[in-house]
């Protein structure tokens, strides 16, 4: 089944502490932002990417999409202070698909089966999600001190893609804007619409390049992975 993805890359990175956007940073000699890029580009049923981009990022991204033959690109238009307005601005320009799947452009290592998945659950519930089950002991702390263990069974990590049917992301974007509501993820606003989001298992390799050692874990999943296709 086919769908359209939305990669916000507008971001500055500050927790990366790397002087420039994250998205440049090599992992094995290649951006981050290629990395994630040619999962999409070799995906079939992907038939279209949108990229929001810092206007004075455009042309430099221009130049590495044309160095890495990205040829799936369809949009790149600028992107907004926060991610969600970033999303807004890929989706402005969209046509109407069935699914549309958003993706953060710092998360390289999500895979095609793991895409498949969640982009048939979008198109038989209308929204869903990736994420993966909480491994350490929960707790709620405040001001230092534990208020509660909360029960792990019903908690999960969210991430993305987050995948829905195209009417309902549109629906559910026009509704945050209106009311000045910023979500930290796409399907807050979906679920603000009191709509069922269902929630895709995904892999705890699929990790946000956010942190310095974020990169160490990347290049430890591209070597592993390259020796799996060698073996
Ligand atoms: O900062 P963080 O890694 O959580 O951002 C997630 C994704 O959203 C990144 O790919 C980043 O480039 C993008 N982003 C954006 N516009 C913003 C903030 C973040 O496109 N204003």
């Amino acid at each position: 089944m086919q769908y359209e993805v939305v990669l916000p890359a507008a971001g500055s990175g500050k927790r990366m502490g790397a002087g420039q956007n994250k998205l440049f940073l090599k992992l094995l000699e290649k951006p981050i932002l290629i990395h994630t890029l040619e999962v999409f580009q070799q995906d079939p049923s992907c038939t279209g990417i949108w990229l929001a981009v810092k206007p004075e990022e455009r042309s430099y991204i221009q130049e590495m999409l044309e160095q890495f033959k990205i040829t799936k690109v369809r949009g790149l238009p600028d992107g907004g202070a926060e991610r969600q307005h970033s999303v807004h601005s890929c989706m402005k320009g969209m046509q109407q698909v069935d699914i549309v799947l958003v993706h953060d452009a710092a998360r390289p290592f999500i895979t095609h089966d793991i895409i498949a998945n969640l982009v048939q659950n979008a198109h038989e519930f209308g929204a869903a999600i990736a994420g993966v089950r909480a491994k350490d002991t929960m707790k709620k702390v405040r001001n230092g001190v534990i208020e509660e263990t909360v029960d792990r069974d019903s908690l999960w990590m969210i991430q993305t893609p987050q995948a829905f049917q195209f009417d309902l992301i549109v629906e559910a974007e026009d509704v945050a804007e209106k009311v000045g509501f910023l979500g930290t993820d796409e399907a807050m606003l979906v679920e603000r619409l009191g709509h069922t989001v269902h929630i895709v298992e995904s892999n705890y390799e699929n990790v946000k390049m956010t942190t310095q050692e974020d990169l160490i874990f990347g290049e430890a999943i591209l070597r592993k992975r390259a020796l799996q296709i060698n073996e």
